[in-house]
């Protein structure tokens, strides 16, 4: 298993283009191959994540071909898609899974879908039951609770679904199903989640319809393929811009970078923390908004966050806990329970590795308190196989007394292959 050093820095400079956003990715890919016609995805996110969903979709008969960032897809229409003469493996990706599953409900076919020890450990109730509710016949393992997920799809009704869990895979996975159905399905969910799916479902031609906190699609539309340019990733410019704000005598910039609303809760909660991250150059790159985002050094204060804005940041939820640890007073979260159900128990992970760099933090059922500022004092951590937390411990190594070697880095690949060589230019 790969490790990592990474040293204090003095000072920062540097402009990044962080790779394309790993939700839209994937959605681009399934879109792409249920279309007519050809679709070009442009800033698509070669990492081990969005390739697997991209092989997915080549394994049930869309022709994919890839060159760098560039996807072409010609795809086979709403109907052409085929059984999988494979299981489908996601590899470590929930969105991977779970955007799959809804699409399989939709088949007239039987699909196995699986990923690795973390997806196989990930609750799946969340998408069987909309979807059984809708028709579909699905089994898992422990009672239809984990995966292995067998799906045999087709014959679906339209359904409106009160999602529980604020949740786009929740959500997405039913509306990939609603396409398929008899009738409109609806999602409601308890506060707005990215709304990718949505967006781009729209673009392909799809009749979607939003009410509020309520989703509606209509069944059968005519997808055709198109032009996706892909922003970059939020969620990895996040680590850049922490980084910005916390290093002494820095001003790093992200360019291009996805500001869709439902997805720059960290920046706002960086701004009521007191940090200095301004966004330039906001535009629309088709069905998203992107902009350039530049943070500079700043002394940060303790604040609380808890309620809808949790969703809009919760895989930033890391990175603003290593924020909180330099802030001055008392950084809260609360209303994040969904953490314990990511990649790993994030909350558990933030606190033993924050730990084990110096820094305390108070775990709660749903989220965190930490009293700053505290020293990081740089040591060892282990990521438990998250790229986000092993991110996360390279920018606090950063910022660190002294060196900071991270264990099990090759996670990060899931999300962000080039990680490691930007971080050297700061
Ligand atoms: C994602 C949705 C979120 C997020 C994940 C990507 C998506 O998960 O944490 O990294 O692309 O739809 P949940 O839907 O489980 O909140």
């Amino acid at each position: 298993m790969a490790s990592r050093t990474v040293h204090p820095i003095g000072s920062a400079r540097a402009t990044i283009r962080v790779p394309g956003d790993k939700s839209i990715s994937h959605r681009a890919a399934i879109l792409g191959a249920i279309a007519t016609g050809v679709t070009t995805v442009e800033g698509f996110l070669a990492s081990e994540d969005c390739l697997n969903t991209a092989r997915a979709m080549r394994h049930m008969g869309a022709d994919i071909e890839r060159d760098g960032d560039r996807l072409a897809i010609r795809g086979v229409g709403l109907d052409g898609l085929r059984e999988s003469g494979a299981v489908v493996d996601v590899g470590n990706s929930g969105t991977g899974i779970r955007l799959l599953s809804g699409l399989a409900a939709g088949q007239a076919f039987t699909t196995t879908i699986t990923g690795d020890a973390s997806i196989r450990r990930r609750p799946m109730d969340r998408i069987v039951k909309p979807l059984s509710a809708m028709g579909a016949r699905i089994s898992g393992a422990s009672g239809g609770l984990y995966a292995p997920l067998t799906i045999q799809g087709g014959g679906l009704h339209g359904i409106a679904y009160d999602s529980p869990v604020a949740s786009a895979q929740v959500k997405s996975a039913t509306l990939l199903a609603g396409l398929y159905a008899d009738g409109e399905t609806t999602v409601h969910e308890p506060s707005l989640s990215r709304d990718h799916t949505e967006r781009m479902l729209t673009a392909f031609g799809a009749s979607v319809r939003r009410d509020g906190l309520a989703v509606t699609v209509t069944p059968r539309p005519q997808l055709t393929g198109r032009e996706v340019r892909v922003p970059a990733d939020i969620s990895s410019a996040a680590f850049f811009l922490v980084a910005g704000l916390l290093a002494p005598d820095a001003r790093v910039s992200c360019v291009g970078v996805g500001v869709n609303p439902t997805r720059t809760g960290i920046v706002d909660a960086l701004r009521v923390m007191g940090g200095d991250v301004v966004a330039e150059a906001e535009q629309m790159s088709g069905a998203e908004p992107v902009a350039d985002l530049h943070a500079a050094t700043s002394s940060l204060r303790g604040a609380t966050f808890a309620g809808d804005a949790i969703v809009t940041m919760i895989d930033e939820l890391p990175l603003l806990a290593l924020a909180g640890s330099q802030a001055r007073g008392q950084t809260v979260v609360r209303d994040a329970a969904e953490l314990r159900v990511k990649e790993t128990d994030r909350i558990a992970a933030i606190v033993s590795e924050l730990s084990s760099l110096g820094v305390e933090v108070e775990p709660r059922p749903d989220g965190f308190v930490i009293d700053g500022p505290q020293r990081i004092r740089g040591g060892e951590c282990e990521s438990h196989g998250d790229h986000r937390i092993a991110m996360m411990c390279a920018v606090a190594g950063l910022i660190g007394d002294a060196p900071t070697t991270i264990h099990d880095v090759d996670c990060v690949n899931t999300s962000f292959p080039t990680f490691w060589e930007l971080l050297e230019q700061l």
